[in-house]
């Protein structure tokens, strides 16, 4: 059954703001930097404003603003109804920030940073005085990034100072990834959106956590385990996230806060349906009867490869989200938007392999269903 409204946490908010609005055409070029530049410095002021600005990265929209100003910072939550003990990563263009905003940065953070940035990938680090609490939601860490997407490049260099900046959706909900999404989810929440098409992995940063002994991802993203090992041999899943315990027990707590919320969650009623593929597709096909004699819509997600399966059994409200993880990672949020804005109450997926991104995808949709998961054997 649908649900109404979102499932935030109730959190108040703010929507009666002008929002002034950028669309920097998708066919810029990087060459274009000088136009882009200029059309970015009103938006930049707004951030020394103490303004909250919406602006692209690689991964998702990010909601910014100033993330040493607190009163700033603070707008973040209420544009978002987020809880305010979760807190927010700062976003920089350059190496020399890291020094100014932590300290005991081990010689492991710096290989990896290093190696990664720009791109999308967070290390939490012991911060300084300079960031204030309500950036960290209260925690004597701080999580930093420096994206790769040029306009968001640009735009913190012009503003000269660490965006804070979690993802541009309301608290509880998918992140925006494209224009469209962005602009109808935020308008009248934030004083700037500037938009530049579609983010290219389409699913928040890996986060990493070099505060302890051992490097822990805290968060899967495009950026994996595989990866960081090779550049700093040990690396460990937190507890909650890892997909060997994330299942068996529910008293364990996550270590990035905004974990532990719902999360990632459309309207409608998200199931994951695990199995062989001709099974699932009958299973689903019998459910979808079934939802429709209550009047419920149906989708289901599925991977490129399974697609005429579905269509050769007569069920035709079907949605690829890609033909590999890369292409399924960009196409989530954006495809769970799009279905909600459809109207369905009911939404079938497919399951992804752990491999590569897919850890990062399942941890993504295991949340959008509510560890609602169907075993069809
Ligand atoms: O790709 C991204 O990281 C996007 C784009 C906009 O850069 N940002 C993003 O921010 O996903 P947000 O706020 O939606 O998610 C940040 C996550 C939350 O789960 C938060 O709890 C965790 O990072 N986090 C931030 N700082 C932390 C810290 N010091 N310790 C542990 N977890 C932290
Ligand atoms: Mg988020």
């Amino acid at each position: 059954m649908a649900k109404d409204g979102f499932k935030g946490l109730g959190v108040s908010s703010v929507s009666n703001k002008d929002t002034e609005i950028l669309r920097i055409s998708e066919g810029l070029k990087v060459e274009d930097e000088k136009r882009i530049k200029d059309s970015l410095k009103s938006y930049a002021k707004m951030i020394n404003d103490g303004k909250t600005v919406i602006f692209p990265t690689e991964t998702v929209y990010g909601l910014g603003a100033d993330g040493l100003n607190e009163k700033a910072a603070e707008k973040i939550y209420l544009a978002k109804g987020r809880p305010s003990d979760n807190p927010l990563i700062l976003h920089i263009d350059r190496f020399d920030w890291i020094d100014k905003l932590a300290y005991d940065v081990s010689d492991k953070a710096w290989a990896v940073m290093k190696k990664f940035w720009p791109g999308p990938l967070t290390v939490v680090l012991q911060k300084r005085d300079v960031v204030p609490y309500k950036t960290s939601g209260g925690l004597d860490t701080i999580g930093i990034r420096m994206p790769s997407n040029k306009v968001a490049s640009i735009f913190i260099n012009l503003a000269d100072t660490p965006i804070a900046a979690p993802s541009a959706n309301i608290s509880g909900r998918p992140s925006p990834t494209t224009p469209e999404h962005v602009i109808s989810e935020m308008k009248g929440r934030v004083d700037g959106i500037v938009t530049w098409g579609d983010c290219s992995y389409g699913i928040e940063s890996t986060i990493v956590d070099f505060t302890g002994d051992t490097p822990t991802i805290l968060r899967p993203g495009a950026i994996t385990i595989g990866m960081l090992k090779e550049v700093v041999g040990d690396v460990v899943y937190d507890k909650a996230i890892d997909p060997k315990k994330r299942l068996d027990d529910e008293n364990i707590v996550a270590k990035a806060p905004g974990m532990k919320y719902t999360h990632y969650s459309p309207k409608a009623d998200v199931v994951i349906v695990s199995g062989e593929a001709e099974k699932c597709v009958n299973w689903i096909r019998e459910k979808t009867v079934e939802n429709s004699k209550k009047d419920l819509k149906t989708a289901v997600m599925c991977k490129q490869e399974n697609f005429s399966l579905y269509m050769e059994n007569n069920l035709s409200e079907i949605y690829s989200l890609g033909r590999n993880n890369n292409e399924v990672a960009k196409n989530l949020f954006k495809t769970l938007i799009n279905l909600d804005d459809m109207g369905y109450d009911v939404i079938y997926s497919e399951d992804f392999t752990d491999e590569g991104v897919g850890m990062a995808i399942m941890n993504r949709l295991l949340k959008s269903a509510g560890y609602n998961v169907q075993k069809v054997r």
